[in-house]
């Protein structure tokens, strides 16, 4: 009985932010947001994905890792949450300045490596969330659903700063969105 309960407890431990609705706290509704509340959204983003990448390098899978295997969960909810954050500071944000335009570029430059390094990590881990969920099932399906979920988020707060960048840093941002999303969609291929 314990051997059949547990599993799913867990699995539904693992799904229940899933359907939790992850809106980001919004106290700050009537402030005007300008570039600086968008560095910040990404600074949060940025330590947010060192968070998780230190987890994900210390998950053991199997048995041992089920404890850590929640605790990616809840730092990967944290981080859609930063990200849906991120996306609400660069809509109500007015257009940027060439200068302001400027430092979010180099933010964006920036937080690219980040994003790239903890999905190389994930994807080097896949043997071991294979392997997931007390040895009996595979949460790599969780895992690929998260990477499409964050990669969605990316892309729409990449679209979001994106038409608020003055002309030619907007003509450049593709480079850097492009780069995001191909890390994306080979991390995504790599669990599929
Ligand atoms: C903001 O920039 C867009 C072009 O990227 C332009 O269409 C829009 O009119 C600008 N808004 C303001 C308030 O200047
Ligand atoms: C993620 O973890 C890996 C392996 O521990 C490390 O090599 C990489 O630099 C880390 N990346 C970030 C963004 O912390």
């Amino acid at each position: 009985m314990l051997k059949l309960t547990l599993p799913i407890l867990l699995l539904t431990l693992l799904l229940s932010p899933l359907w939790a609705s992850a809106t980001p706290a919004d106290s700050a509704g009537l402030t005007k947001r300008d570039a600086s509340s968008v560095l910040a959204a990404v600074t949060t983003i940025t330590t947010q994905l060192t968070t998780l990448n230190k987890t994900v390098s210390a998950y053991p899978g199997g048995i041992e890792g089920s404890l850590s295997a929640l605790q990616i969960q809840a730092e990967t909810i944290q981080l859609e949450i930063d990200l849906k954050a991120a996306i609400v500071a660069a809509k109500r944000s007015a257009n940027f300045s060439d200068t302001e335009s400027l430092s979010v570029a180099q933010a964006f430059v920036a937080l690219e490596p980040t994003i790239a390094s903890t999905l190389a990590n994930l994807v080097a881990k896949k043997p071991e969330f294979d392997d997931g969920l007390l040895g009996v099932a595979s949460l790599s399906f969780l895992v690929e659903w998260d990477l499409e979920q964050l990669s969605f988020l990316s892309s729409q707060l990449g679209k979001a700063v994106q038409e608020k960048l003055s002309a030619t840093y907007a003509t450049l941002a593709p480079l850097v969105l492009d780069q995001i999303a191909a890390a994306f969609a080979s991390a995504i291929q790599a669990y599929q």
